[in-house]
């Protein structure tokens, strides 16, 4: 069949995904290259810039094979957030490596700028809490590295930019430096009202306007494919959205009300809103979702560690992580692991709150903490949704996707301790899906209420535990989280 093709790229923090998606939603091919992560010191974590380029050159070529490149219409991309690169704007050369999104070299500069009162205008103005986590200390970063004085930046000799930024300038043959919106307002530089950097910002944090990129819709408009095998040169770039903000939209969401959980490396939950003053007193991070002519505005709630909990428990005991969940007892006997590797984000944003484990007896073993660490997924992904609670009245469905969904205990338990019904769709890869379709009705080959019917149907995980049981957990959760804050219970 020769029907017209997208091509969905999804570059993520350890693997470059790419889908082909037909105009009946079907997904045709896909392929993926795997990306390594380097963690030079304690805390720090890095990638190679041409290694992710190389990435996507892979995950598209395999995706391709076997398929006329002539069919495809066009592109949608998605990609890891708040990471942050500088090149020279001349020749297209890294100056250093990726800082990725999990980097905490910058957690001490933080802690100064916390200290002299900046928080308040940085949550005021870009709806973010001050976090090393987010773009702007590690774009300080890398200009204090390689232009200390800021002579070649303020030249417009170097190029500062999220992952799509570079992608952008890749896939288009250099040139263009841009930036899609909904990326911008993860770098904590940007007037998530006015869309705009703010100037106090960019002051604070040393960083020239001249090197930021240009902010753009997330439908463009973006420069065409140059250079990326086997795709036809001139094939446009219709849509580039962040990963979490694309999960979104691949699960359908486009009003408040509903609420998403990809559960991956860390987790993100996130849910429309429907403007941004509906943020205010909120714990959770004011983002913008998209931008397709008219901006749509979510509020973000962030987990540094979930499936990484997992991974480093398995590694611990020398298992697979499957085998993990598979040895997980029924029931964690009053074990609570919170897993503060790196402090707690959302919705604490407690940089110095310890990794803990309670509750420990003799009768403690493997499974029960398995169980304990399926738990912490799943009791902290309840503490931010309960932060969308007061925003959107209260949230009764959760729309799983991730790596992680594909446990169907787990699923389970977070039905039980959410109180809630989990939705899981069948579909995997809901943020290259997610781009496909933004893709798609930027072209009008799809219109949003047609993207349900693309939509495979779902499994559904209903609360079974009764209500005072549940609550009896969420207060012991509490009282160790507490504790791994520094606090008594
Ligand atoms: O905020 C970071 C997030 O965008 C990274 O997602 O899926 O690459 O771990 P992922």
């Amino acid at each position: 069949m020769n029907q017209p093709l997208l091509l969905a790229v999804d570059q993520g923090t350890s693997a470059t995904k790419a889908l082909l998606v037909r105009a009946d939603g079907a997904v045709v091919a896909s392929a993926s290259a795997p990306l390594a992560i380097g963690h030079p010191r304690p805390g720090w974590a890095e990638q190679s810039p041409d290694d992710i380029w190389d990435s996507v050159l892979t995950a598209v070529a395999k995706c391709l094979a076997g398929h006329d490149p002539g069919l495809v219409v066009g592109v949608g991309l998605t990609n890891q957030r708040e990471s942050c690169l500088l090149w020279e704007r001349a020749t297209g050369r890294p100056l250093g490596p990726v800082i990725g999104w999990q980097d905490r070299r910058t957690a001490d500069r933080c802690a100064t700028l916390l200290a002299d009162g900046l928080g308040e205008h940085v949550r005021a103005v870009t709806g973010l809490p001050l976090d090393p986590m987010f773009s702007a200390l590690k774009a300080q970063w890398l200009l204090d590295t390689h232009d200390p004085d800021r002579s070649r930046a303020r030249r417009g000799e170097l190029c500062l930019g999220t992952v799509d930024s570079w992608l952008l300038w890749r896939l288009g043959g250099g040139g263009d430096h841009l930036v899609e919106v909904g990326n911008a307002a993860r770098t904590q530089l940007l007037d998530v009202r006015r869309r705009d950097w703010d100037e106090r910002l960019l002051d604070v944090f040393d960083v020239p306007r001249e090197a930021l990129p240009r902010i753009t819709a997330s439908t463009g408009p973006f420069p065409a494919v140059r250079g990326l095998p086997p795709l036809t040169d001139g094939t446009p770039v219709l849509s580039v959205l962040g990963d979490s903000h694309a999960a979104l939209f691949g699960h359908g969401v486009f009003l408040p009300g509903s609420v998403k959980v990809t559960y991956g490396t860390g987790s993100s939950v996130m849910g429309l809103i429907s403007g941004p003053d509906r943020a205010e007193d909120s714990p959770l991070c004011l983002t913008i979702a998209w931008d397709d002519g008219i901006p749509a505005y979510a509020l973000e709630g962030n987990i540094r560690s979930s499936g990484a909990t997992l991974r480093w428990l398995a590694g611990l005991f020398g298992v697979g992580e499957a085998e993990l969940a598979g040895l997980a007892a029924p029931d964690a006997a009053g074990v609570h692991l919170v897993p503060a590797f790196g402090g707690l984000a959302a919705p604490w944003w407690d940089n110095d709150a310890t990794g803990l484990l309670s509750g420990l007896t003799f009768g403690t073993g493997l499974p029960q903490l398995a169980r304990a660490a399926l738990e912490s997924v799943a009791y902290q992904i309840e503490d931010v949704v309960a932060g969308l609670d007061t925003a959107n009245g209260r949230v009764t469905a959760l729309l799983a996707d991730g790596g992680a969904t594909d446990n169907a205990a787990l699923m389970q338990l977070q039905a039980d301790v959410s109180g809630r019904i989990v939705r899981r769709p069948r579909d995997r890869d809901l943020s290259a899906l997610g781009a496909a379709r933004l893709a798609g009705c930027a072209l009008g080959m799809f219109t949003r209420n047609g993207l349900a019917g693309l939509t495979r149907a779902e499994e559904v995980y209903r609360p079974r535990l009764p209500e005072q049981e549940r609550e009896r957990g969420l207060r012991s959760w509490h009282e160790a989280v507490a504790r791994a804050r520094g606090g008594g219970a």
